[in-house]
Protein backbone atom coordinates (compact mmCIF):
# COMPACT_ATOMS: atom_id res chain seq x y z
CA UNK A 1 0.00 0.00 0.00
CA UNK A 2 1.22 3.36 -0.96
CA UNK A 3 1.09 5.75 1.60
CA UNK A 4 1.95 9.24 1.25
CA UNK A 5 5.55 10.77 2.75
CA UNK A 6 3.62 13.62 4.66
CA UNK A 7 0.20 15.22 5.76
CA UNK A 8 -2.14 17.47 4.37
CA UNK A 9 -3.71 17.36 0.94
CA UNK A 10 -6.27 14.06 2.66
CA UNK A 11 -8.51 14.80 -0.73
CA UNK A 12 -5.46 12.72 -2.83
CA UNK A 13 -5.14 10.31 0.22
CA UNK A 14 -9.32 9.40 -0.34
CA UNK A 15 -8.42 8.76 -4.21
CA UNK A 16 -5.28 6.72 -3.61
CA UNK A 17 -6.92 4.30 -1.09
CA UNK A 18 -10.30 4.11 -2.80
CA UNK A 19 -12.27 5.32 -0.24
CA UNK A 20 -15.04 7.56 -0.50
CA UNK A 21 -15.09 10.83 1.17
CA UNK A 22 -16.78 11.70 3.59
CA UNK A 23 -19.08 14.95 2.95
CA UNK A 24 -17.27 16.50 6.55
CA UNK A 25 -13.61 15.88 6.70
CA UNK A 26 -11.54 17.22 9.68
CA UNK A 27 -7.82 17.24 8.93
CA UNK A 28 -5.53 15.93 11.69
CA UNK A 29 -2.51 15.00 9.56
CA UNK A 30 -0.83 18.60 8.88
CA UNK A 31 0.06 20.90 11.65
CA UNK A 32 -1.14 24.40 10.47
CA UNK A 33 -2.32 26.87 13.24
CA UNK A 34 -6.20 25.47 13.73
CA UNK A 35 -7.42 28.88 14.62
CA UNK A 36 -6.41 30.31 11.02
CA UNK A 37 -4.17 33.63 10.44
CA UNK A 38 -4.11 37.27 12.15
CA UNK A 39 -6.88 39.13 11.37
CA UNK A 40 -5.03 42.01 9.66
CA UNK A 41 -4.39 39.70 7.13
CA UNK A 42 -8.36 39.36 6.02
CA UNK A 43 -8.69 43.45 6.84
CA UNK A 44 -5.67 44.08 4.62
CA UNK A 45 -5.80 41.79 2.16
CA UNK A 46 -7.02 44.42 -0.48
CA UNK A 47 -3.71 45.93 0.04
CA UNK A 48 -1.94 43.27 -1.68
CA UNK A 49 -3.07 44.07 -5.02
CA UNK A 50 -0.95 46.78 -5.35
CA UNK A 51 2.12 44.62 -4.85
CA UNK A 52 0.69 42.63 -8.18
CA UNK A 53 2.39 44.21 -10.50
CA UNK A 54 6.03 44.79 -9.33
CA UNK A 55 8.90 42.45 -8.74
CA UNK A 56 9.51 41.88 -4.82
CA UNK A 57 12.20 43.38 -2.63
CA UNK A 58 15.51 41.03 -4.20
CA UNK A 59 16.57 40.87 -0.16
CA UNK A 60 12.66 40.66 0.75
CA UNK A 61 12.83 43.56 3.07
CA UNK A 62 11.71 45.19 5.10
CA UNK A 63 10.38 41.59 6.48
CA UNK A 64 14.49 40.46 6.69
CA UNK A 65 15.22 43.35 8.63
CA UNK A 66 12.30 42.86 11.21
CA UNK A 67 12.72 39.47 11.11
CA UNK A 68 16.37 39.88 12.36
CA UNK A 69 15.17 42.39 15.26
CA UNK A 70 12.41 39.88 16.75
CA UNK A 71 15.54 37.26 17.04
CA UNK A 72 18.06 40.27 18.09
CA UNK A 73 20.72 38.77 15.39
CA UNK A 74 22.21 40.67 12.53
CA UNK A 75 20.21 41.36 9.14
CA UNK A 76 23.11 39.80 7.25
CA UNK A 77 22.66 36.87 9.67
CA UNK A 78 19.28 36.06 8.27
CA UNK A 79 18.42 34.50 4.91
CA UNK A 80 14.69 34.32 3.96
CA UNK A 81 12.82 31.85 1.90
CA UNK A 82 9.86 30.66 0.26
CA UNK A 83 9.17 28.25 2.69
CA UNK A 84 11.59 26.71 5.25
CA UNK A 85 11.05 23.57 2.74
CA UNK A 86 12.77 25.59 0.04
CA UNK A 87 15.82 26.30 1.98
CA UNK A 88 16.39 22.83 3.16
CA UNK A 89 16.90 22.03 -0.31
CA UNK A 90 19.34 24.54 -1.10
CA UNK A 91 20.87 23.76 2.48
CA UNK A 92 21.58 19.92 1.37
CA UNK A 93 23.06 21.21 -1.84
CA UNK A 94 26.32 21.82 0.00
CA UNK A 95 26.77 18.04 1.05
CA UNK A 96 27.58 16.36 -2.10
CA UNK A 97 29.31 13.34 -1.73
CA UNK A 98 29.78 14.35 1.80
CA UNK A 99 28.23 12.35 4.99
CA UNK A 100 25.55 14.07 6.80
CA UNK A 101 23.70 12.27 9.98
CA UNK A 102 20.11 12.34 10.72
CA UNK A 103 18.20 10.72 14.00
CA UNK A 104 15.36 9.03 13.58
CA UNK A 105 11.99 9.51 13.52
CA UNK A 106 12.36 12.94 12.38
CA UNK A 107 10.68 14.97 9.69
CA UNK A 108 11.88 13.02 6.19
CA UNK A 109 12.53 16.34 4.29
CA UNK A 110 15.78 15.99 5.56
CA UNK A 111 16.33 12.44 4.26
CA UNK A 112 14.65 13.67 0.77
CA UNK A 113 16.63 15.95 -0.17
CA UNK A 114 20.06 14.96 1.40
CA UNK A 115 19.48 11.93 -1.08
CA UNK A 116 18.53 14.07 -4.24
CA UNK A 117 21.53 15.72 -3.42
CA UNK A 118 23.74 12.66 -3.08
CA UNK A 119 24.87 13.04 0.52
CA UNK A 120 26.11 10.23 2.40
CA UNK A 121 23.24 9.34 5.07
CA UNK A 122 24.11 8.10 7.93
CA UNK A 123 20.97 7.06 9.67
CA UNK A 124 20.51 7.38 13.75
CA UNK A 125 17.31 6.47 16.02
CA UNK A 126 16.22 7.61 19.17
CA UNK A 127 16.18 5.12 21.98
CA UNK A 128 13.25 6.07 23.36
CA UNK A 129 10.75 7.62 21.21
CA UNK A 130 8.26 9.21 23.27
CA UNK A 131 11.21 11.54 24.94
CA UNK A 132 13.16 11.67 21.70
CA UNK A 133 16.44 11.19 23.64
CA UNK A 134 19.09 11.34 21.56
CA UNK A 135 21.89 8.82 21.31
CA UNK A 136 24.61 11.41 21.95
CA UNK A 137 27.53 9.12 21.81
CA UNK A 138 26.66 7.33 18.82
CA UNK A 139 26.26 11.02 17.48
CA UNK A 140 29.70 12.37 18.28
CA UNK A 141 31.37 8.90 17.01
CA UNK A 142 29.56 9.38 13.63
CA UNK A 143 30.50 13.62 13.88
CA UNK A 144 34.44 13.00 13.34
CA UNK A 145 34.15 12.50 9.95
CA UNK A 146 30.54 14.28 9.10
CA UNK A 147 30.13 17.49 7.30
CA UNK A 148 26.80 17.76 9.24
CA UNK A 149 24.37 17.20 11.88
CA UNK A 150 20.29 17.49 10.98
CA UNK A 151 18.50 18.00 14.60
CA UNK A 152 14.63 19.20 14.65
CA UNK A 153 13.40 20.84 17.92
CA UNK A 154 10.44 20.37 18.74
CA UNK A 155 10.90 17.04 16.64
CA UNK A 156 8.50 16.68 13.86
CA UNK A 157 6.72 14.02 14.28
CA UNK A 158 7.26 13.36 18.35
CA UNK A 159 6.78 17.41 19.34
CA UNK A 160 9.54 16.57 22.01
CA UNK A 161 11.95 19.15 22.90
CA UNK A 162 15.70 18.33 22.86
CA UNK A 163 17.88 20.83 25.94
CA UNK A 164 19.39 23.77 24.46
CA UNK A 165 22.47 22.42 26.71
CA UNK A 166 22.29 19.37 24.76
CA UNK A 167 22.42 21.27 21.42
CA UNK A 168 25.38 23.38 23.00
CA UNK A 169 27.44 20.22 23.75
CA UNK A 170 27.31 18.77 20.86
CA UNK A 171 28.03 22.31 19.05
CA UNK A 172 31.04 22.57 21.27
CA UNK A 173 32.08 18.79 19.78
CA UNK A 174 31.48 19.72 16.27
CA UNK A 175 33.06 22.84 16.14
CA UNK A 176 36.36 21.38 17.42
CA UNK A 177 36.10 18.81 14.26
CA UNK A 178 34.72 21.01 12.11
CA UNK A 179 31.18 19.45 12.15
CA UNK A 180 27.91 21.99 10.89
CA UNK A 181 24.74 21.70 12.71
CA UNK A 182 21.25 22.52 11.67
CA UNK A 183 18.88 23.10 13.98
CA UNK A 184 15.00 22.96 12.34
CA UNK A 185 13.07 25.04 14.98
CA UNK A 186 9.78 25.44 12.31
CA UNK A 187 7.76 24.27 15.60
CA UNK A 188 9.89 26.38 18.01
CA UNK A 189 7.46 29.00 18.10
CA UNK A 190 4.49 27.25 19.81
CA UNK A 191 7.27 27.20 22.53
CA UNK A 192 8.17 29.61 25.39
CA UNK A 193 11.26 30.08 23.38
CA UNK A 194 13.56 28.86 26.13
CA UNK A 195 15.01 26.10 23.89
CA UNK A 196 15.90 27.77 20.85
CA UNK A 197 19.03 27.89 19.53
CA UNK A 198 19.55 31.28 18.04
CA UNK A 199 20.91 33.00 20.87
CA UNK A 200 24.05 30.71 20.46
CA UNK A 201 24.54 31.54 16.51
CA UNK A 202 27.15 33.83 17.81
CA UNK A 203 29.35 31.40 19.62
CA UNK A 204 28.96 28.77 16.88
CA UNK A 205 29.71 29.48 13.50
CA UNK A 206 28.89 25.91 12.88
CA UNK A 207 25.61 26.43 14.18
CA UNK A 208 22.31 27.09 11.19
CA UNK A 209 18.72 27.45 13.00
CA UNK A 210 15.85 27.37 10.18
CA UNK A 211 12.80 28.28 11.34
CA UNK A 212 8.98 28.87 9.63
CA UNK A 213 6.22 31.22 9.50
CA UNK A 214 3.96 28.87 8.39
CA UNK A 215 2.51 26.70 10.91
CA UNK A 216 1.88 29.27 13.62
CA UNK A 217 0.82 31.87 11.42
CA UNK A 218 -1.44 29.66 9.12
CA UNK A 219 -0.18 30.39 6.15
CA UNK A 220 1.14 27.10 4.59
CA UNK A 221 0.16 28.52 1.34
CA UNK A 222 1.84 31.63 1.29
CA UNK A 223 5.05 29.98 2.04
CA UNK A 224 7.41 31.97 4.21
CA UNK A 225 10.80 30.25 6.33
CA UNK A 226 14.27 31.81 7.37
CA UNK A 227 17.80 30.74 8.07
CA UNK A 228 19.79 32.20 11.07
CA UNK A 229 23.49 31.51 10.74
CA UNK A 230 26.73 33.00 9.55
CA UNK A 231 26.94 35.76 7.63
CA UNK A 232 29.14 33.81 4.66
CA UNK A 233 26.58 30.82 4.49
CA UNK A 234 24.03 33.47 4.29
CA UNK A 235 25.65 34.81 0.95
CA UNK A 236 26.50 31.37 0.04
CA UNK A 237 22.35 30.12 -0.39
CA UNK A 238 21.61 33.58 -1.31
CA UNK A 239 23.73 33.29 -4.36
CA UNK A 240 22.11 30.06 -5.32
CA UNK A 241 18.48 30.95 -4.49
CA UNK A 242 16.99 32.51 -7.65
CA UNK A 243 16.66 36.06 -7.79
CA UNK A 244 13.02 37.18 -6.52
CA UNK A 245 12.35 33.78 -4.58
CA UNK A 246 10.24 35.48 -2.12
CA UNK A 247 6.88 37.36 -3.26
CA UNK A 248 5.96 40.21 -3.02
CA UNK A 249 2.55 39.06 -1.13
CA UNK A 250 4.34 36.53 1.38
CA UNK A 251 6.95 39.81 2.54
CA UNK A 252 3.63 41.63 3.27
CA UNK A 253 1.84 39.07 4.69
CA UNK A 254 4.95 37.87 7.20
CA UNK A 255 5.27 41.78 8.11
CA UNK A 256 1.98 41.83 9.33
CA UNK A 257 2.51 38.38 10.96
CA UNK A 258 5.11 40.05 13.00
CA UNK A 259 3.17 43.02 14.38
CA UNK A 260 0.54 40.63 15.39
CA UNK A 261 2.56 39.11 18.91
CA UNK A 262 -0.88 38.58 20.63
CA UNK A 263 -2.25 35.92 17.72
CA UNK A 264 0.69 34.15 18.65
CA UNK A 265 0.57 33.92 22.59
CA UNK A 266 -3.33 33.57 21.83
CA UNK A 267 -2.84 30.70 19.64
CA UNK A 268 -0.16 28.99 22.24
CA UNK A 269 -2.98 29.20 24.62
CA UNK A 270 -6.19 28.00 22.90
CA UNK A 271 -4.01 25.28 21.29
CA UNK A 272 -2.25 23.79 24.72
CA UNK A 273 -6.02 23.70 26.58
CA UNK A 274 -6.84 21.45 23.30
CA UNK A 275 -3.70 19.12 23.93
CA UNK A 276 -3.98 18.67 27.46
CA UNK A 277 -7.62 17.44 26.92
CA UNK A 278 -6.77 14.90 24.57
CA UNK A 279 -3.38 13.69 26.18
CA UNK A 280 -5.89 13.16 29.40
CA UNK A 281 -8.14 11.25 27.23
CA UNK A 282 -5.87 9.20 25.29
CA UNK A 283 -3.63 7.92 28.55
CA UNK A 284 -7.40 7.23 30.26
CA UNK A 285 -7.70 5.04 26.69
CA UNK A 286 -4.12 3.41 27.88
CA UNK A 287 -2.52 4.92 25.14
CA UNK A 288 1.21 5.99 25.14
CA UNK A 289 1.72 9.73 24.08
CA UNK A 290 5.05 11.21 23.24
CA UNK A 291 6.36 14.20 25.15
CA UNK A 292 4.88 17.09 23.12
CA UNK A 293 5.94 20.79 23.68
CA UNK A 294 4.06 21.89 20.23
CA UNK A 295 1.02 21.65 18.57
CA UNK A 296 0.64 17.78 17.69
CA UNK A 297 1.81 14.86 19.36
CA UNK A 298 2.09 10.82 18.91
CA UNK A 299 0.27 8.15 20.21
CA UNK A 300 0.23 4.70 20.12
CA UNK A 301 -2.92 2.37 20.54
CA UNK A 302 -2.70 0.24 23.62
CA UNK A 303 -2.80 -2.67 20.79
CA UNK A 304 -0.09 -0.99 18.23
CA UNK A 305 -0.54 -3.94 16.04
CA UNK A 306 -4.32 -2.89 15.07
CA UNK A 307 -2.68 0.91 14.37
CA UNK A 308 -3.17 0.35 10.55
CA UNK A 309 -7.42 -0.81 10.94
CA UNK A 310 -7.95 2.15 13.25
CA UNK A 311 -5.98 4.70 10.95
CA UNK A 312 -8.67 3.39 8.03
CA UNK A 313 -11.79 3.57 10.27
CA UNK A 314 -10.67 6.94 11.04
CA UNK A 315 -10.35 8.05 7.68
CA UNK A 316 -13.71 5.70 6.66
CA UNK A 317 -15.18 8.29 8.98
CA UNK A 318 -14.04 11.64 8.48
CA UNK A 319 -10.64 12.04 10.82
CA UNK A 320 -7.12 12.02 8.74
CA UNK A 321 -4.74 11.43 11.12
CA UNK A 322 -0.92 11.23 10.29
CA UNK A 323 0.17 7.96 9.67
CA UNK A 324 3.93 6.76 10.83
CA UNK A 325 4.49 4.18 7.85
CA UNK A 326 7.56 6.41 6.66
CA UNK A 327 9.13 7.19 9.88
CA UNK A 328 11.98 4.87 10.57
CA UNK A 329 11.81 3.63 14.23
CA UNK A 330 8.18 3.86 14.53
CA UNK A 331 7.17 1.44 11.41
CA UNK A 332 3.55 2.12 11.47
CA UNK A 333 2.44 1.91 15.38
CA UNK A 334 2.29 5.07 15.90
CA UNK A 335 -0.04 7.81 14.60
CA UNK A 336 1.08 11.87 14.75
CA UNK A 337 -2.64 13.66 15.53
CA UNK A 338 -2.56 17.82 14.93
CA UNK A 339 -4.54 20.19 17.68
CA UNK A 340 -7.12 21.39 15.90
CA UNK A 341 -10.70 22.70 17.15
CA UNK A 342 -12.56 20.89 19.79
CA UNK A 343 -15.51 19.85 17.14
CA UNK A 344 -12.65 17.81 15.19
CA UNK A 345 -11.34 16.69 18.40
CA UNK A 346 -14.66 15.13 19.59
CA UNK A 347 -15.11 13.91 16.55
CA UNK A 348 -11.77 12.17 16.46
CA UNK A 349 -12.72 11.29 20.30
CA UNK A 350 -16.26 9.65 19.19
CA UNK A 351 -14.23 7.57 16.37
CA UNK A 352 -11.79 6.40 19.09
CA UNK A 353 -14.88 5.30 21.46
CA UNK A 354 -16.86 3.38 18.93
CA UNK A 355 -13.78 1.46 18.38
CA UNK A 356 -13.06 0.31 22.10
CA UNK A 357 -17.21 -0.41 21.88
CA UNK A 358 -17.75 2.40 24.21
C1 LIG B 1 10.03 20.13 10.85
C2 LIG B 1 9.66 20.87 9.63
N1 LIG B 1 10.57 21.67 9.05
C3 LIG B 1 10.27 22.38 7.95
C4 LIG B 1 9.03 22.30 7.36
C5 LIG B 1 8.74 23.10 6.13
O1 LIG B 1 7.99 24.23 6.48
P1 LIG B 1 7.50 25.31 5.41
O2 LIG B 1 6.03 25.20 5.34
O3 LIG B 1 7.95 26.63 5.97
O4 LIG B 1 8.17 24.99 4.11
C6 LIG B 1 8.06 21.47 7.92
C7 LIG B 1 6.73 21.33 7.29
O5 LIG B 1 5.93 20.51 7.63
C8 LIG B 1 8.38 20.75 9.09
O6 LIG B 1 7.48 19.95 9.67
Amino acid sequence: MQYPSHGANYQTLYERFQIPMPEKVYDLSENVNAFGFPAAIKEKWHQLLRHIMTYPHPEAEPLRTLLAQKHHVKRENLLIGNGAAELLTFFAGRFTNQKVIIVHPTFSEYKTTLEAQKAKLVELAVENITAYQLPIEQIKKQMKDAACLYLCNPNNPTGSLIPKKTIEELLIFGKALGCEILVDEAFMDWTDETQSAIPLIEWYPNLTVLRSMTKMYGIAGIRLGYFIGRKELVEELNDKLPHWHVNALAIEVGKWCLEDEAFRHESIAKHAEIKARLEHYLLEKQCIITNSATNFLCFQLKEPEKTQDFYFDCLRKGVVLRHTENFYGMDGKWLRIGIKKAEAMEKFQQIMDEWYGQ
